[in-house]
């Protein structure tokens, strides 16, 4: 049996922050340290499910079990402008960790065409593309475009 690598705490216990644990559940380089959220409910069906749930994000930063953090919030809460960008990177660098935006879009077999298309210039030069994904509450479902498994 392979060991267990990577605690792995989850900010976010909702749509996302649940899929991405139940998906963490079957590969064996990881454990669940525990999942954070603001809401009560989430925070009850997590312990439900026998996960350890954290009182706040805090406990998560100085949590030593846990070498990764994923954050699975919603968009709203999201950093906004290159300055705030900028705080992100200086803090990663202060830190000395690792920070991973979750760009798993660019690897949807459309994104891949039109990228090998403009890569190969086989139309010329692109100057004004749409691309849409639609989902319930207007975030995007993983069930609308499928998923590439070439370039994964
Ligand atoms: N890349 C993709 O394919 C994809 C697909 C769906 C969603 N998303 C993104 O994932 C993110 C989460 O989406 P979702 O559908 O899971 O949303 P959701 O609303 O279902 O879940 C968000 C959870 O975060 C919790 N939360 C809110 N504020 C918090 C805080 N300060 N601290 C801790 N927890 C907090 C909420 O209580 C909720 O349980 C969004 O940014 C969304 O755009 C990406």
């Amino acid at each position: 049996m392979s060991k267990r690598l990577y605690g792995i705490a989850v900010v976010g216990f909702g749509g996302m922050g649940s899929q991405h644990i139940n998906l963490l559940r079957g590969m064996p380089e990881f454990f669940i340290t525990g999942i954070c959220d603001i809401d009560s409910q989430r925070k009850e069906i997590a312990g439900a499910q026998g996960l350890p749930v954290y009182v706040d994000f805090k406990t998560v930063v100085y949590d030593p079990n846990a070498s990764i953090v994923l954050i699975a919030t919603p968009n709203h809460l999201h950093k906004e402008n290159r300055t705030e960008l900028q705080e992100m990177i200086k803090a990663v660098e202060l830190s000395q960790r690792i920070f991973v935006v979750h760009q798993n879009r660019r690897w949807d077999e459309d994104f891949l065409a039109i990228q090998k298309i403009n890569d190969e210039n086989i139309i010329g030069d692109i100057f004004h593309l749409e691309s849409r994904v639609h989902g319930s509450r207007g975030i995007p479902v993983t069930c609308v475009r499928k998923r590439s498994t070439v370039a994964a």
